[in-house]
C-alpha cells in the first residue's frame, strides 16, 4: 500500500496539521505544488486551507489522483465543524470540488485552523474587509454561525489548530492500509 499526505496552505496552520499527521502514520508528506506524479499511489489524504470555500490545491491533487486511488479530504477553516449548519455547508461546498466518480471513494474531515491578521496578504486583508462589511449590513439574526466566527475573529490573532481531531483521520488511514498489502 502507497500513501502520500498533500497540503496546501498559505499561513502554515494545514502545513502542521499535515505534518503530524505524518509523524503519526509514517506517510510521507508533501505540499500539493511540489508533487510531480501520483501514479502508483493506492491513497491520498489531501489536507486543504479554506479559502472563501475553496480547498487549496486540491484542483492539483484530484488532476493527478489515479483512477482507482482512494482520496481523504481535511479542510482546515475557521468555521467550527461542530456546528451542524457550518458541517453541511463545509460538506456542500466539497461535493460541487469533486467529480461524482472521485466523491464516490472520498471519506472529508474538517479542522480548525489559525489566522493573524497583522501577517495577511494585502489581498486578503481586503477580501476580509469586504466579507465584514457585507455581514454587518445584514441584521445580525440573519448571521450564519460562520458569520459569527469571522466576526468574532476579526482584527485578531487566534490558533483553533487541535491535534485530537488527526485521531478520526489516522484511524480511517489505517483502515484504508490495512485493507490493501503493504
Ligand atoms: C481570504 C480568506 C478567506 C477565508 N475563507 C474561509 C472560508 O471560506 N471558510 C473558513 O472556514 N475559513 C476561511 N478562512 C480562514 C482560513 O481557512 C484559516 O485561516 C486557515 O487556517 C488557513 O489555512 P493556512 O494557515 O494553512 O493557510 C479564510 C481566510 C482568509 C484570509
Amino acid at each position: 500500500m502507497k500513501g502520500i499526505i498533500i497540503y496546501g496552505t498559505v499561513y502554515g496552520s494545514t502545513k502542521r496539521y499535515a505534518q503530524k499527521l505524518s509523524q503519526l502514520t509514517g506517510w510521507e508528506v508533501m505540499s500539493y505544488d511540489r508533487v510531480k506524479s501520483l501514479s502508483g499511489y493506492d491513497a491520498v489524504v489531501h489536507l486543504g486551507g479554506l479559502y472563501a470555500g475553496g480547498i487549496k490545491g486540491l484542483k492539483t491533487t484530484v488532476k493527478n489522483l489515479p483512477d482507482t486511488a482512494k482520496l481523504i479530504v481535511v479542510t482546515v477553516g475557521l468555521a467550527d465543524p461542530d456546528s451542524p449548519e457550518n458541517c453541511r455547508n463545509l460538506q456542500t461546498a466539497l461535493e460541487r470540488q469533486l467529480p461524482e466518480n472521485i466523491l464516490e471513494r472520498t471519506q472529508s474531515f474538517h479542522l480548525r485552523g489559525a489566522i493573524d491578521y497583522e501577517k495577511l496578504h494585502l489581498s486578503h486583508k481586503m477580501m476580509m474587509a469586504l466579507l465584514i462589511r457585507s455581514i454587518k449590513a445584514k441584521p445580525s439574526e440573519q448571521w450564519s454561525d460562520e458569520d459569527r466566527t469571522i466576526v468574532q475573529t476579526y482584527n485578531q490573532k487566534v490558533d483553533f489548530v487541535n491535534f485530537e481531531g488527526l485521531r478520526v483521520i489516522t484511524q480511517a488511514m489505517r483502515q484504508i492500509a490495512s485493507r490493501k498489502p503493504m
